[in-house]
C-alpha cells in the first residue's frame, strides 16, 4: 500500500515522540512492504516562531493533500504564562481540526493482562477495562466564540451545539457500540446546561434506531468519579468537546500515564492521529517523554487503512516491551529506557519477527540497542 502521511511534530515533546512514531512507521513499511511518503510541516509555537502564525497555509495544504496526518503536540509555556498573548499555538490545532472537519475524536482506553501494575489504580479495579471515548471535536465551547467587555473585566465563552453536530458523532458512537458490547454512555451536565439537554434529546431519538444498544446517561462530575472507581462498566462513551478533553486525561491513569493514550480524529476530510497528551515542556529533549501514545496513534492510523496485521504488530511490540519491564521513567518500570531507545527497540521488534528469541538479552541490558 502507498500512502501520503503529513507529519506535524509541533512543540515541546511533540518532535521527541513523533521521531519514535516515525521509526515504527518505517519498520512497518519495511516488514510489510508498504510505502509511506512522509511530508513534515510546522504547527503551533514552532510555526509562530518561523512563520508568524500557528497554522501556516502550507501546513494546511500538506494536510489536505495527505491521506492521514500524524501530529505530536502543541503548546509552549511562554504563551501559557501570558494570558494577554494575541496569538496562541493551540489556535493552530483548533483551526486544523475545523478545516479538516474531524468532528469525532476517538480515544480508546484498554488495559492488558500482566501490565495492570503500571496503573495508578488498584489492579482489581482495572483488570479487563476496555472502553472508548467519542469526544466531539469541532464544536461546543471550544468554537462558540469568546469575548471581553470594553473594560475587560467580564469574559464570555459560548457553548453552542446544533442537533446535526450532535447527531453525526452520536451515530458513530452508536455504530461502534453495536459492534462492541452494545452499551453507550452519554456524559454531560444536563442538570445545568441547555446544550447537554439537546445532547440527551438527540441521543434518546437515535436510540430508537439502535434498539439493541443500551443507553445510559451520566453527569460529568459523576462520570469522572465512576471512571476511576469502576471503569469496567464502560463500553462506548460519547461526550461534548470539553468534557471529553478532561475525562480522557482522567482515564489515562487507568493504563498508567497520560503518555499511553492515542487518539484518532475522523470526519469529513483527512483523518488525524495524535497522542492525547500535551507538549510537556519540562520534558522537552530530556529523553523522558513516553512515546507510546504517539506510537499507538500509528496503530490507529494503520487500522484506519484496514492494515489490521500491521496495527497488531505495533500493539504486540508495545505490550511485549512493557511486559519485559521496559518503559519510560514515569511508569517506574524495572528497566528505564529513554524516549529514543523505546522507539529503537520497538522498530527492531517489528522488523525482526524472531526478536522475541533474544528477549533475555534485552532483559540483561546487554543488547547493543540499550
Ligand atoms: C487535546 C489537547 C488540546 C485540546 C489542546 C492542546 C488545544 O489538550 O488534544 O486534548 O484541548 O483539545
Ligand atoms: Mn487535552
Amino acid at each position: 500500500m502507498k500512502k501520503k502521511i503529513a507529519i506535524l511534530p509541533g512543540d515541546g515533546v511533540g518532535p521527541d515522540v513523533i521521531d519514535q512514531a516515525q521509526k515504527v512507521l518505517d519498520a512497518i513499511a519495511e516488514r510489510f512492504g508498504h510505502q509511506f511518503d512522509c511530508c513534515h510541516a510546522d504547527i503551533g509555537a514552532t510555526a509562530i516562531n518561523k512563520f508568524g502564525e500557528p497554522l501556516p497555509e502550507y501546513t494546511l495544504e500538506t494536510c489536505l493533500n495527505a491521506d492521514a496526518v500524524l501530529l505530536g503536540a502543541v503548546g509552549h509555556p511562554s504563551y501559557d504564562n501570558n494570558p494577554k498573548a494575541t496569538m496562541r499555538p493551540e489556535q493552530g490545532l483548533l483551526r486544523l481540526r475545523k478545516e479538516l472537519g474531524i468532528y469525532a475524536n476517538i480515544r480508546p482506553v484498554k488495559t492488558s493482562p500482566n501490565l495492570l501494575h503500571y496503573s495508578v489504580l488498584k489492579e482489581e479495579n482495572v483488570r479487563g477495562v476496555d472502553f472508548v471515548i467519542y469526544r466531539e471535536l469541532t464544536s461546543g465551547i471550544y468554537f462558540g466564540g469568546s469575548s471581553r467587555s470594553k473594560d475587560r473585566k467580564t469574559a464570555t465563552d459560548i457553548c453552542k451545539y446544533t442537533t446535526a453536530e450532535v447527531e453525526r458523532i452520536a451515530r458513530l458512537a452508536f455504530e461502534k457500540a453495536s459492534e462492541r458490547r452494545g452499551k453507550l454512555t452519554l456524559v454531560d451536565k444536563a442538570n445545568v446546561l441547555e446544550t447537554s439537554r439537546l445532547w440527551r434529546e438527540v441521543i434518546q431519538d437515535l436510540s430508537m434506531e439502535y434498539a439493541h444498544v443500551a443507553v445510559n446517561m451520566l453527569y460529568i462530575d459523576n462520570a469522572a468519579t465512576q471512571i476511576l472507581l469502576n471503569p469496567q462498566q464502560f463500553d462506548v462513551i460519547v461526550t461534548p468537546n470539553l468534557f471529553g478533553d478532561v475525562l480522557s486525561n482522567v482515564a489515562s491513569l487507568i493504563t498508567g500515564s497520560i503518555g499511553m493514550l492515542p487518539s484518532a480524529s475522523l470526519g469529513d476530510k483527512t483523518p488525524l492521529f495524535e497522542p492525547i497528551h500535551g507538549s510537556f515542556p519540562y520534558a522537552t529533549g530530556r529523553g523522558i517523554a513516553n512515546p507510546i501514545a504517539a506510537i499507538l496513534s500509528v496503530a490507529l492510523l494503520l487500522e484506519h487503512f484496514d492494515l489490521k496485521k500491521e496495527a497488531k504488530a505495533v500493539r504486540t511490540a508495545v505490550t511485549g516491551l512493557l511486559r519485559q519491564g521496559i518503559a519510560t521513567l514515569e511508569l517506574d518500570p524495572p528497566m528505564v529506557c529513554d524516549t529514543s531507545q523505546i522507539g529503537d527497540i520497538l522498530a527492531e521488534y517489528i522488523v525482526d519477527e524472531d526478536y522475541k528469541l533474544r528477549q533475555d538479552v534485552v532483559r540483561a541490558g546487554v543488547s547493543t540497542i540499550i
